[in-house]
């Protein structure tokens, strides 16, 4: 299987000093999987730019959640609702009208998808139908985006880069959702969506992302800060392997930036486009957890064997060349900077949901600001 969108256009945007060249503003952009990690984000952003933002999505998991902790319960139309029910996903379409849409509702996690592959499937391959389908049948629609994951590519264990032309694959059932979800992308554009007159639609893939209000089971970032925050020993199982680290911000610019290009330029950026971070902040998880500990200030971690016989894939990381030529797209954050966002994120305790709010909009524009420096 070969990949995918393949719409490169031949001249580079430049990213100018006004993001995004104010394309949301004032415009109403669905975001499915809002209550999540990195939906949640994006709606705090999406906010700051003057969008009006409608989420669908699954209830948060808990309090803590990026989600509740910013109150944006209070900021957001949000609906309760499953990716798979079609019926009810079109009815928020017809209803709202949307111009923009960013797809992020999945079963996001490798381990869950081996404890229930027929959930993880149907999620994240007839919830890719199902919301491709929507935009079909919604005219307002004029961009739609589909985050989808490092992990489509079939690993070869190289120690390169993967290119957007690679083959999709994935050997566990959540690679192969999104391996899938990719494919269907880009059938659903050469089918639908390649004609004057259709939404712009593309696909986003993206590594191994950290940053405050993530309490996710059995991702390394997490575990450090609920190891930390009640004073345990960090128990980790792949010391040795190496992940691409980003700050959220970082694939979240890529995301906001390719829809801003498909909105004003239009389908020459229709097409597969990796946000990975640069090949320095690829550390291992050790690297990752003593950095952490270091800037925390205190805390220790155990390396635990375990007799869980899920295989980890090993390395596997995204060439952004295209993303850095085409849309002068580049990760700003090092690596250093992605632990210190991360763990001032996680240190809210004391803070109100108003406090945190706040301090996820700073470090929106610190980020734009170390961003304009580059
Ligand atoms: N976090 C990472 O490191 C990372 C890395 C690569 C790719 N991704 C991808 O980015 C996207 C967002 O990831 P995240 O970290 O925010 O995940 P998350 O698990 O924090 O959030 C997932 C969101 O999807 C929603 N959802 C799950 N199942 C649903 C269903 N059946 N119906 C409706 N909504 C449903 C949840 O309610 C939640 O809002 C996912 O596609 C994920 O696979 C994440």
């Amino acid at each position: 299987m070969n990949n995918t969108l393949d719409n490169t256009p031949s001249h580079p945007h430049t990213f100018t000093p006004s993001l995004f060249a104010d394309v949301y503003a004032g415009k109403k952009v669905i975001i499915t999987g809002d209550t999540g990690f990195k939906g949640s984000w994006l709606a705090i952003w999406l906010l700051n730019l003057g969008a009006s933002v409608v989420g669908y999505a699954l209830p948060p998991k808990t309090k803590k959640d990026n989600y509740l902790i910013c109150r944006l319960d209070k900021k957001v139309i949000h609906i309760d609702g499953d990716i798979r029910d079609y019926q009810t996903l079109l009815g928020i379409f017809s209803k709202y009208e949307p111009e923009i849409v960013f797809h992020l509702a999945a079963q996001s996690l490798v381990l869950d998808s081996y404890n229930d592959p027929l959930y993880t499937y149907s999620t994240n391959v007839m919830g890719t139908v199902n919301l491709l389908e929507a935009v079909r049948h919604t005219p307002s629609v004029k961009v739609a985006i589909n985050v989808t994951s490092d992990k489509c590519y079939e690993n070869r264990e190289w120690v390169y880069g993967y290119r957007e032309t690679d083959p999709m694959g994935g050997r566990d059932p959540y690679s192969s959702s999104k391996g899938a979800s990719e494919i269907i992308t880009s059938s659903y554009w050469r089918s639908f969506f390649s004609q004057d007159n259709t939404a712009n639609i593309a696909s986003a893939r993206a590594g191994n992302v950290i940053g405050g209000g993530d309490w996710a089971d059995d991702r390394i970032f997490p575990d450090c800060m609920r190891s930390l925050l009640n004073n345990k020993p960090i128990a980790i199982r792949n010391p040795e392997a190496v992940r691409p680290w980003q700050h959220v911000l970082e694939p979240l610019s890529g995301y906001l930036l390719l829809g801003s290009l498909l909105y004003t330029e239009g389908k020459k950026y229709s097409a597969a486009w990796n946000f990975g971070p640069l090949s320095k902040s690829m550390v291992s998880v050790r690297q990752l957890v003593e950095e952490t500990i270091k800037q925390w200030g205190s805390g220790r971690y155990i390396i635990e064997h375990s007799s869980d016989s899920t295989p980890e894939a090993g390395l596997l990381h995204l060439d952004i060349s295209k993303a850095v030529s085409e849309l002068n797209w580049h990760p700003v954050l090092d690596f250093k900077q992605t632990v210190k966002f991360s763990i001032d994120e996680y240190r809210v305790d004391r803070f109100t949901s108003r406090e945190i709010f706040n301090q996820r909009i700073k470090h929106i524009k610190k980020y734009i600001e170390l961003r304009q420096k580059i």
